[in-house]
This record gives structure tokens, sequence and C-alpha cells, in this order.
């Protein structure tokens, strides 16, 4: 099984069709009715958990010389991944300007001219640049998002001519941003290992240690004239390891699913969204949780994310660690390699948790 060379039909920008000025959104982006968001008025009216949050979680003192302090922030975690596999973190190190100059380049890198960008369009075969479209199934109902999809590691896989060359200089804070969150996410896995009573090193080295995956995906949502029949992403989790989401510091878009609601995500300044996704889940013998998530857009903001993701190395067979798995509590899952994991969502597109609850041992 492959990734086929091409798109099945033409790709259309969504912006394309947001900056055309339509009233309706063509029938391809219309959800079926279950799918849909609840009208927005309803939801801050009439939704009594419209003020409920995933955990914001400051991070400054995990590594100072307050032992208690040092403890909670590391049990704040270890809840926070078990009960929702979101939680936000602050003070977490990366310099707040970055941030902002990240998100800079990536809005002038999407307000650019459309040859500009079409230089970088991509394709099915490795994702890698200017998207519209997630899967390959021939008249898929599809999303209200264009994205930029990049990698950082392996160096092999980095390759500067496949990244934007428009804002002058994206290059460098698109890298610079990138090592940063390396760094952070070498930081987040060793607590996530303490938690499990693993080593600190466990999760790393199980991810093939230096030889791990990291790459990007900007979405970027444009207004849409009818929100509430359309999804900006659909319900999904994270295929990979770990994502940090730098989410839109002025537009709310994101929303987490938490026993059975759909919860809308408030963004602390300057914070990452960290959630686990379905590798981490499966080494933790699901002790962590990559829970589903989507995103609603509107009518009169555009909005932008960039969605780091923290992977395994493609050719090791993840599986539940040895330790975690006990008589009372049987591996949940079967080995499988990200390289054939990510290749099964690749062809399918989004849908909600089927493709790790796919990977459960028979019973
Ligand atoms: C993703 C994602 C959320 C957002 O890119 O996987 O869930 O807010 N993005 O854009
Ligand atoms: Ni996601």
């Amino acid at each position: 099984m492959n990734c086929p060379q091409d798109w099945p039909e033409p790709i259309v920008r969504v912006q394309s069709l947001s900056e055309g000025g339509l009233n309706t959104i063509p029938d391809r982006y219309i959800k079926p009715p279950m799918d849909r968001p609840k009208p927005t008025t309803s939801l801050v009216e009439t939704d009594p958990c419209s003020d409920a949050n995933i955990p914001i979680i400051d991070m400054e003192g995990l590594y100072g010389d307050d032992c208690e302090l040092r403890n909670s922030i590391v049990h704040q975690i270890s809840e926070a991944s078990k009960e929702w596999g979101f939680f936000q973190v602050v003070r977490h190190g990366v310099p707040p300007e970055l941030l902002d100059r990240a998100r800079e380049v990536w809005r002038g890198f999407f307000h650019a001219p459309m040859e500009i960008k079409q230089a970088f369009a991509n394709s099915p075969k490795t994702y890698e640049g200017y998207g519209s479209r997630l899967g390959v199934d021939k008249g898929a109902i599809l999303d209200w998002s264009d994205y930029y999809f990049l990698h950082f590691l392996p160096l092999c896989l980095k390759d500067f001519n496949k990244w934007p060359n428009h804002p002058q200089n994206c290059r460098e804070v698109i890298d610079e941003y990138g090592r940063e969150l390396v760094k952070l996410c070498g930081r987040l896995m060793k607590v996530l290992s303490i938690n499990l009573g693993l080593e600190e090193d466990y999760l790393q080295n199980a991810f093939g240690g230096e030889n791990i995956g990291a790459c990007l995906r900007v979405n970027f949502y444009p207004k849409c004239p009818q929100p509430d029949l359309t999804l900006g992403l659909s319900s999904h989790s994270d295929p990979g390891g770990m994502t940090l989401l730098l989410p839109d510091q002025h537009v709310y878009g994101l929303q987490v699913r938490k026993d059975n609601k759909w919860i809308t995500v408030k963004p602390a300044p300057h914070a990452f969204i960290v959630n686990i996704g379905d590798q981490i889940q499966v080494l933790s013998n699901a002790i962590y949780k990559s829970v589903e998530h989507r995103v609603i857009v509107n009518s009169d903001k555009e909005r932008l994310s960039l969605a780091f993701f923290y992977n395994p190395k493609g050719d090791i067979p993840m599986e539940p660690a040895k330790e975690l798995v006990t008589a009372d509590r049987p591996a949940l899952y079967q080995p499988m390699t990200f390289d054939e994991y990510r290749l099964f969502i690749r062809l399918r597109g989004p849908r909600g948790k089927t493709q790790v609850e796919s990977l459960k041992s028979p019973r």
C-alpha cells in the first residue's frame, strides 16, 4: 500500500473561496448534521460548561530548587494527561517574542499572493508544502482550512527548499521555533516518563532517542459564511507522540471532547496547548489519553494555529511499555510502527478515534 502521487481531484484553496465573497459554502464542506458544531450563540448562552477550560499549568519552577513546587507541577501534568489528554503550559521556557514572530511570519505567508503559495503546493505522497485537504478519497467532504506542512527532524527530511521563502527571513524564524520546541518536548517527555514510574529517558528512548521525528502543520482557517454547517478540522486524535499547539491569540476555535461534550479551549497568553498523541497512549498502555478534538470556524475572523508534532522514529514497533503490562492490565495494543500507522491515516483523513481503537488487541 502506498500513497498516491497526486490528489484525486483538483485542489481548491479555502482561502480563495472565502475571499470570493460567497454567502453559502459549497456542498463539499457541509458536514452531516451530527458532526456540525452547535450554533455558537447557544454555546455561549445555554451551555453550563461554556466556561470550562482545559487545565493551565505554570512550568516555571520545574527546574528550580523548590521541591514541593516541582512535585506539584509534575503531578498536575500527570493528572491532566490522564484525565484530559490536553493541558496548556505557560512560562514554558520558549521566549514569548519567538511565539509572536512565528505567528507573524506564517500570517505573512498565508497573506502572500497565490502564486507564491502555489509554488509550494503539496501532494499526498509526502504532504510537505501548501495543502488544502487530508486524505485521498475522491468526493470526500472537506474541512474549511488550508495548511502548510514541513519537517524539522530527522535531519534527512529537513529540506529548506520545501519551506516557504516568503516573508523574508521566515526560514530562520521557523528553524529557531523548531529547535526550541524540540527542547520543550524533550522536557515534557521526561515528566511524562517519571509520572508512569519509568526512568526519565524511557519515552524518549522508546521513540528512538536522537532519531525522533518533528514536524509542523500550520493551519489557516479563513472566515466562513456558514460556520454552523462545517468544521475547520474534523474530529481526530493526533497520530504521533505529543503535540504542542500554538493557538491564535485572538480567535477561539479548538474544541476538546470531554465526557461527550465539546469544550472550547480558551488559550492563556503565550501558552502552548499540549496534547497526548496516539503513540503515547499506546506506550503508556492507555494510562495517558489521546483525546479527540476538532476546530470550529466563524464568520468574522480568520484563525491561524501552529501544530508541532513530536513523533517516534518511523520504523520502531510501538507497543505498551513492558513495565505497564500486568496480569490485571494486559497490553491493550498490538505493535505497529509509526510509518505504517501514519500511512493508514494519510489515506483515510481525520476520523475521530477509530484509528487508535483499531490497534486494540483482539480478545
Ligand atoms: C491539528 C489540530 C488544532 C487547531 O493540527 O492536529 O488539532 O486549533 N489543530 O488548529
Ligand atoms: Ni490535532
